[in-house]
């Protein structure tokens, strides 16, 4: 029997809003402007995946990187603030780079073979960012049903591999306001949406909008979910990662 685990994001306002953290055998999205955290909760996460507690056995994580994003002195970082070896913790991330669409979906392929080979090792699969080789592939109106079909399978491929082998999926996505689809612009106010259109959306089973405040502190909102209510809780990045 499968058991449904949750884990911590580092800040408990943020672990609060999301219902305890973020959920096995689903799918969270985070999306927000540029600097609004999405890259630094992943890396905590890297982490905190590590981290047994009563009811979680804690286990390794895979990070797929389309933008060069994964920093490992950051996890170094993050690792001291929870008092770990920096070198075990970095040893427990399984890092890919990804370099366009089609290889991203041939590296989720083979995430869950080794899924399927190291049962029950891996607790955790990240993509950062889920869209942003879809952008670079598929420039242009005419191309965008064929992308909008590509991401659907690579979206129906994770929710697969979030069931099949009881981890939690966390993706990171773009924003771009409902005025201007093809050339976003970064703006900060309510007409700020994630791209990917029905298809993101509808894939992802929690997605958490997130905005600058001052300074290093981040709003984090629940964006139209069934389950969770549409709460805002603030968290802050600092050197050892996401926190209160
Ligand atoms: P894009 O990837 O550009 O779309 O943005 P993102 O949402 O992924 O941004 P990210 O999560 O990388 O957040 C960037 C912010 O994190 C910066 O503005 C800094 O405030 C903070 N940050 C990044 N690195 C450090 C660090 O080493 N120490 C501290 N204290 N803050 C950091």
């Amino acid at each position: 029997c499968k058991q449904v685990f949750k884990i911590s994001t580092g800040s408990a306002n943020l672990d609060k809003l999301l219902g305890g953290g973020v959920e096995s055998m689903s799918i969270t999205q985070v999306f927000g402007e540029a600097g609004s955290g999405k890259t630094q909760i992943a890396h905590t996460l890297c982490v905190t995946t590590q981290i047994p507690t009563e009811d979680y056995s804690g286990g390794k994580v895979m990070f797929i990187d389309t933008e060069r994003s994964f920093r490992p002195n950051r996890i170094r970082q993050i690792a001291r603030r929870f008092h770990l070896s920096e070198d075990s913790v970095l040893q427990n991330i399984l890092y890919i780079r990804a370099y366009n669409s089609e290889h991203q979906y041939q590296i989720l392929k083979n995430v869950a073979v080794k899924f399927h080979e190291d049962t029950g090792v891996f607790k955790l699969l990240i993509v950062d960012s889920i869209i942003a080789l879809f952008r670079n592939d598929f420039m242009g109106r005419g191309v965008l049903l064929n992308r909008q079909q590509k991401l659907a399978e690579t979206m129906s491929l994770l929710k697969k591999i979030s069931e099949e082998y009881n981890v939690a999926v966390f993706i990171t996505n773009q924003v771009t306001t409902s005025m201007n689809n093809k050339f976003p612009l970064l703006t900060i106010g309510d007409d700020v949406k994630p791209v990917g259109g029905n298809i993101l959306a509808h894939s992802s089973t929690t997605r958490v909008a997130l905005r600058k405040l001052t300074g290093n502190v981040r709003i984090a909102k629940i964006h139209d979910s069934p389950e969770l209510a549409e709460q805002e809780e603030a968290f802050t990045i600092t050197n050892g990662g996401v926190q209160d």
